[in-house]
């Protein structure tokens, strides 16, 4: 049986014993999805995977995304040809809540500005009102969305004194006692929290749903932090709610159309802009490349996957 699976997971795949019948074939990021009799893809979150590659590939029988989020792949289409997709939860939630947290903490508290005060040599010392940020203790922590990673973030609020409020489709009523946090209808959120977190998986219903609506509802001295997926956001109305002052500031992980960064976003002093770390961490990784491997496997012998998606 063949398989292709993205060529930047070399490292991982050196690492793992690969059974006999299973002929590997590692295929460049910049590379076409080629034509061939392949059981089975392991594709990167950057590859997208619809009808065109799909039907490029009619003997797939599993898309195992190295991802949690997979709106690379079009689900509705495998599943129209009879193949199953799996992504990997769980092993990166906490790398990504970490992540959430670097960049709650770097955007309230201005890192980016300070280390590119100290790196261009511009520091004269230090001054009783420079590069004043926002503290967290007392404040509020607005989460819109409450999934695994939403869930974590807000796990950590306490220990930084903040309190939680949040939106979620379902309710998490368990999680809500533990971490003391209040439901509140979604403008609410936005429009209560001193630091907003976005933790929505990027869908139709999802696509520009923090627009110029949402962030005019946000407080001005508030900050928003997206660590999921870019195009939840709509960049163009980000930039002029900062460049107008309307909120505080941005950290941001993800952009709509990575690895582009719209050059009015990076010309912006208030916001923090990584690139997509999130889930970066030895231990997350790892764990990503496990499970995708252990469905690629189970997938290609039409066995039960154990992180199988349906398309939302
Ligand atoms: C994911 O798995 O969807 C993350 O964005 C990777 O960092």
């Amino acid at each position: 049986m063949r398989v292709l699976v993205a060529a930047a997971l070399e490292p991982f795949l050196r690492e793992t014993e690969v059974p006999p019948d299973l002929f590997v074939e590692l295929l460049p990021e910049e590379a076409p999805v080629p034509t061939g009799d392949y059981a089975g893809i392991l594709p990167l979150l950057t590859r997208r995977i619809g009808p065109a590659e799909l039907a490029r590939l009619p003997a797939l029988r599993v898309i195992a995304n190295y991802a949690v989020g997979f709106d690379n792949v079009d689900v509705g289409a495998a599943r129209a040809r009879g193949v199953a997709v799996s992504n990997t939860p769980d092993v990166l939630t906490e790398a990504t809540a970490e992540l959430t947290w670097a960049l709650i903490l770097a955007t309230a508290r201005r890192l980016g500005e300070g280390e590119r005060l100290v790196r261009r040599g511009a520091w004269t010392g230090w001054a009783p009102t420079q590069l004043l940020g926002m503290g967290l203790a007392g404040k509020v922590l607005g989460l819109v969305g409450a999934g695994r990673i939403g869930q974590e973030v807000g796990r950590r609020a306490p220990a930084f004194g903040m309190r939680v409020v949040y939106w979620s489709r379902a309710p998490r009523s368990a999680w809500e006692r533990d971490v003391g946090a209040r439901y509140l209808e979604r403008d609410r959120v936005f429009a209560e929290a001193d630091v907003v977190s976005i933790h929505l998986a990027l869908a139709p219903e999802t696509v520009g749903l923090v627009g110029a609506g949402a962030l005019a509802l946000m407080r001005p001295s508030a900050i928003l932090v997206n660590t999921t997926r870019g195009g939840v956001v709509d960049e163009d109305a980000l930039v002029a709610a900062l460049a107008a002052g309307r909120i505080r500031g941005a950290g941001l992980d993800v952009y709509a159309h990575e690895p582009q960064i719209p050059a009015r976003l990076r010309e912006l002093e208030n916001v923090v802009l990584l690139p997509h770390l999130g889930s970066a961490t030895e231990e997350a990784r790892r764990g990503m490349w496990r499970l995708a491997w252990q469905d690629l496997l189970r997938g290609v012998r039409g066995e039960p996957l154990l992180n199988p998606v349906s398309a939302s």
